[in-house]
């Protein structure tokens, strides 16, 4: 199974991703993830991607589409995957296409998580991270159990994101309403579309989406 999972920042994409990968073995393929790792190892690509997503803005289409073309290159992706933060355009969308075309794979649902937009500012400044095993927290929606301790490794160093902040992300949001938002009548026409409440608790929305792939 392959999907898409669709929606602004703070909506819960990361959050969910890791969900289906943990429980379901599905692969998480995420643009974001993959560029913060380019900006940190200092590679072409991430020279280049740096002063962009620090400002909000979109990396070129070349540079994500090559990069997802290249993970789904990798064996583990036969597990099935999750776009998550890709396509973002609709020349995104266009050559997520041809290449699904060319490796002759298919997807199977594009899932938008709908989410009022009020709360989403709140959702990703508060965002925090273990630095060690990546695992999600936020100041008061998901704390750790032990203040300061990693539930699932134990470290206590945790991390923020550089655009986490009020006004790359409102810059980030507008990017979403621009360029993101216009590629789901692309997915409608071709019936792949299914929506899921993403302002319900993350257990209630990770029921919604699993509901959606133990349809078929
Ligand atoms: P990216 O990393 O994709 O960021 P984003 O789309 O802005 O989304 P976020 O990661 O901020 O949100 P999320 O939906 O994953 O929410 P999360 O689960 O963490 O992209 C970053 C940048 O990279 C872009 O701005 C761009 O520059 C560049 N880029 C990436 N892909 C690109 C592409 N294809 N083309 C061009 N440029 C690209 O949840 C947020 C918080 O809320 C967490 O703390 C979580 O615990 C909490 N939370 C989650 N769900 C719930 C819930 N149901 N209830 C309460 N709290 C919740
Ligand atoms: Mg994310």
């Amino acid at each position: 199974m392959n999907i898409i999972l669709l929606g602004p920042p703070g909506a819960g994409k990361g959050t969910q991703a890791a969900k289906l990968e943990a429980e379901r073995g599905m692969v998480q393929l995420s643009t974001g993830d993959m560029l913060r790792a380019a900006v940190k190892a200092a590679t072409p690509v991430g020279l280049q991607a740096k002063a962009v997503m620090e400002t909000g803005g979109l990396v070129s289409d070349e540079i994500v589409t090559g990069i997802i073309s290249e993970r789904l290159d990798q064996p583990d992706v036969a597990k099935g995957f999750i776009l998550d933060g890709f396509p973002r355009t609709e020349a995104q969308a266009a050559s997520l296409d041809t290449l699904l075309t060319e490796k002759n794979m298919k997807l199977d649902h594009v899932i938008e998580l709908e989410v009022d937009e009020a709360i989403l500012a709140d959702r990703v400044t508060g965002r925090f991270t273990c630095a060690k095993c990546g695992t999600g927290y936020h100041d008061r929606y998901k704390l750790p159990v032990v203040p300061d301790v990693c539930d699932v490794c134990g470290s206590t160093e945790f991390k923020r994101r550089a655009d986490d902040n009020a006004e790359t992300v409102r810059a980030r949001m507008a990017e979403y309403h621009a360029k993101t938002a216009p590629i789901l009548p692309y997915y409608e026409a071709k019936g792949l579309v299914a929506r899921v409440d993403g302002m319900a608790d993350i257990a209630h929305v990770s029921e919604a989406i699993e509901a959606i792939l133990d349809k078929r």
